[in-house]
């Protein structure tokens, strides 16, 4: 069942009904200023951080859900209502939001009256347009009210919704020519200030919520909107909000349009005030000036498109799927800009109030986002390296605002190290700037204590044979990839962290998937360190490498797939030996990824262990069977009932690592069957299994063993994004960046006969046709001319190079 559809011209989900199962939501921004918006209009902004710059209120977990928002309410001769449905419900004759690009537009239409809202950021602007558009669409002249609302936030989101003793006493506002000003705390540390301001003459307004909603209501029974007037109430303590009251005299046919701005704004703390008590607005009025006119805005719609259309035509293709073309050229690169945005900080399953940014997380996530910006992908992986310590391990994760490690959760995720170099690799194929090996970055960020990025790669590559268990094998530290697998942990007291209560001393429990990354990223740092001339370097890297693969094949083999881990007492985990939990997924995707068994057919029986042990119709589950006890040595992956999260969910992330893994063993069928089974543009037609948003992979599909197997949960930020479009783009479609050429390596189901990629890449443009006949290896031309082997040089800035590709 579908609640919309695509409209890929429009690079739109349109979703035609208030009812879908679960919110669905959108982004709004690009750099510092941020929205989320769901279809019915609830949701947030925030200037950088989610938690400590918090411009509007929002409660999750609340009741009735996503109540709370940018509401705009219409009085249309006392019949109350709001084009996103919500708060009040009162029923349409038409709904429809359009999600696209950083924009979202929610129209409603009610006994003859059209509203349209287009909500965007404009390009380097940090403030969130609300354009609202009446139309008259009956015969008869319509006076109507409309009134705008937002409940500001006090800043910081934690605080904000804890803090009640003294929170309800220090709200602030001001209101001048009709623009409603926020400035709690300002009068003490704040600079910064919010502006909510309108480009038209307002007949009243509101700051002072009780006064707006009526003491006791929710949003759904407002009062003033029912009143048709506002209380031009000015908040003192208690719940400041902004809400304008405009009136249009429409005839049939007849258009009215007014632009809303909603800014963030810093004033330097010597030149704060212009009176007394009064903020200096000079910041507030130039943006409310430069969006004065309703074409300004227009503008502004504009350049966001164009720059949209800049950023995705870097990697396009055309294949008769529209499925495979919506995911590859719309939204799965979409995505992968959220999350390199957001992080893990704010959706609508992230509050924004916790976790920071991830060392492994970001690094995974530059892999999907560094062809569509580089430069910010540069800058990125020098905040990351700063955070390593000098024995190549590092703080799990950091803050936003101050970039610096958090001591809380500190390190001993010993995955960690490695995911900087693969960030760094995807960094340098994309842009060829070698030269940021050469970069001086601090450890622990302290600039005594700087070394060239490559000196930090080496020490990442170093870090797993340093912390080497008996086996030889990489030791597992508090968690790998998987923050569930805590061998060294032992956690009994409820509430205690899973990750950090670390009572055992370690020294034995070792991964195999750990291994298995070292196995396919090591080549990586080899390469680097041969393209520098460092051959003594390469040498010793590719051998290590060489000797990971054999204590893998050693060590890490069950007989019919990799072993997950030694544990604590030396015990192996994932193997059939034992009742629950016999297979699991990281491994067998990963060491195959690096080259493991590809050779003895290792890996092709790990694969088929996979298929039939672990495959579903909605997805590959993360281990099998689910732990159905809670297991002290193996930690929280056997805390979550089975067929959740870690505990055999279908955890999207790793689906990618066997699609790429199957396109290792050239089996392409299979690869592009388990592309598909997660893709969210093939599982709308399930939406109301499926439910969260069609448009975007969730962390999570439910598992097997799950009551509501199929049912996906944590939508948005997830490091699932860039994987699967490192799979999806780089290999099922076969192009992928070298170091020394663009890659042409197709290996996708024949249902794709033939399809054209464009990739633009260090200033030139590849046209790629490929006809594909399934299976793996294709001969190339370049210009017409027939070329040996997979790897096309890369051309000069500026040329066209056509490739054709015959699998
Ligand atoms: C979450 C974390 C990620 C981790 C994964 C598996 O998605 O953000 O770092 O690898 O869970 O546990
Ligand atoms: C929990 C989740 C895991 C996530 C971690 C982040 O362990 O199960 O997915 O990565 O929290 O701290």
């Amino acid at each position: 069942m579908q609640f919309g559809h695509f409209d890929d011209q429009a690079r739109e989900y349109v979703i035609t009904t208030p009812h879908t199962p679960y919110p669905w939501i959108n982004y709004l921004g690009t750099q510092d200023f941020f929205g989320l918006i769901s279809h019915t209009g609830g949701g947030y902004s925030f200037y950088r951080d989610a938690k400590l710059r918090r411009l509007t209120r929002y409660r999750y977990n609340n009741v009735p859900v996503d109540d709370g928002g940018r509401y705009f309410s219409i009085n249309d001769g006392g019949d109350v209502w709001s084009p996103g449905f919500r708060p009040y419900k009162t029923e349409l004759d038409r709904f429809e939001t359009r999600h696209g690009m950083g924009y979202t537009r929610i129209t409603g239409e009610r006994n003859g009256l059209e509203a349209s809202v287009l909500f965007f950021v404009p390009v380097d602007t940090n403030a969130e347009i609300h354009q609202v558009t009446l139309t008259n669409t009956s015969d008869q002249d319509k006076s109507v009210s409309l009134f705008s609302f937002l409940e500001f936030c006090l800043w910081n989101a934690e605080d904000d919704q804890t803090n009640y003793q003294r929170n309800l006493s220090i709200g602030e506002v001001e209101v001048e020519d009709g623009a409603i000003y926020h400035k709690t705390e300002y009068r003490e540390r704040r600079d910064h200030y919010a502006v909510y301001g309108v480009n038209a003459p307002i007949a009243g307004f509101d700051t002072d919520r009780d006064t707006f909603l009526g003491f006791g209501n929710g949003f759904d029974e407002a009062a003033v909107p029912h009143a048709a007037t506002s209380g031009d109430s000015i908040a003192s303590g208690w719940y400041p909000i902004a809400s304008h009251h405009l009136k249009a005299d429409l005839e049939p046919g007849e258009t009215a349009t007014y632009t809303f701005v909603l800014g963030y704004l810093e004033n330097d703390r010597d030149d704060k005030w212009e009176a007394p008590g009064a903020i200096n607005k000079a910041g507030a009025r130039a943006l409310l000036d430069r969006f004065a006119t309703n074409e300004a805005a227009d503008a502004a719609f504009a350049e966001l498109n164009e720059y949209w259309d800049g950023l995705l035509g870097s990697y396009t293709v055309t294949s008769g799927d529209e499925k495979l073309d919506r995911s590859v050229n719309i939204w799965n690169q979409y995505q992968c800009m959220v999350t390199y945005n957001m992080s893990r900080s704010a959706s609508y399953f992230e509050t924004g109030m916790g976790r920071g940014m991830g060392f492994r997380d970001s690094s995974q996530d530059l892999l999907g986002f560094v062809h569509l910006v580089p430069e910010r992908a540069r800058e990125r992986i020098i905040d990351i390296a700063s955070t390593q310590f000098e024995d190549g391990s590092a703080y799990h994760q950091y803050q936003p605002l101050t970039k610096r490690g958090n001591h809380t959760l500190g390190s001993g995720f010993n995955d960690d190290p490695l995911w900087l170099i693969l960030g760094v690799a995807a960094y340098v194929k994309e842009t060829g700037d070698f030269g940021i090996l050469d970069e001086m970055v601090p450890f622990d960020n302290d600039e005594s204590k700087a070394a060239t990025l490559m000196e930090h790669l080496r020490r990442s590559f170093n870090h797993p044979l340093v912390k080497a268990g008996p086996h030889g094998l990489p030791l597992i530290g508090r968690a790998d990839w998987n923050d569930c697998l805590n061998l060294n942990c032992f956690s009994t007291e409820p509430g205690e962290s899973f990750q950090t209560t670390g009572n055992k001393t370690g020294g034995v429990a070792e991964s195999i998937f750990i291994a298995g990354m070292f196995c396919a990223i090591g080549p990586e740092y080899a390469a680097l360190a041969r393209r520098r001339g460092d051959d003594a370097e390469a040498d010793r890297a590719e051998k290590a490498v060489a000797d990971m693969r054999a204590a893998v094949t050693e060590h890490g083999w069950d007989g019919e797939w990799f072993l997950r881990a030694y544990d604590y007492y030396g015990n192996k985990v994932g193997t059939h030996e034992t009742q629950d939990g016999q297979i699991w997924i990281e491994p067998q995707g990963y060491c195959v990824m690096g080259g493991v068994g590809v050779e003895d057919g290792k890996a092709v029986q790990a694969l088929d262990s996979v298929r039939e042990r672990l495959n579903t119709p909605h997805g590959i589950v993360l281990l099998n069977p689910a732990y159905t006890e809670y297991h002290v040595e193996l930690g929280e992956v056997t805390s979550y009932p089975p067929g959740y999260k870690e505990n055999a969910g279908i955890f999207c992330h790793n689906n990618p690592w066997v699609i790429i893994a199957e396109t290792v063993v050239g089996r392409s069928e299979y690869a592009w069957e388990y592309w598909k089974q997660i893709a969210p543009a093939y599982r709308e037609e399930i939406s109301e299994v499926h439910r969260t948003e069609p448009y975007v992979y969730a962390q999570m599909i439910a598992g097997k063993d799950a009551a509501r197997h199929g049912e996906a949960k944590n939508s948005w930020l997830t490091g699932t994004a860039s994987w699967n479009f490192v799979a999806v783009s780089q290999h099922l479609l076969g192009v992928r960046p070298g170091y020394d050429g663009l890659i042409v390596d197709p290996c996708i189901g024949a249902e794709i006969s033939e399809y054209t990629v464009r990739r633009q890449i260090r200033g030139a443009t590849y046209v790629i046709t490929v006809s594909n006949s399934g299976g793996k290896g294709a001969s190339l031309t370049v210009d017409g001319q027939p070329i040996d082997g997979n790897e096309v040089p890369y051309a000069a800035p500026g040329a066209t190079v056509e490739i054709t590709a015959t699998v």
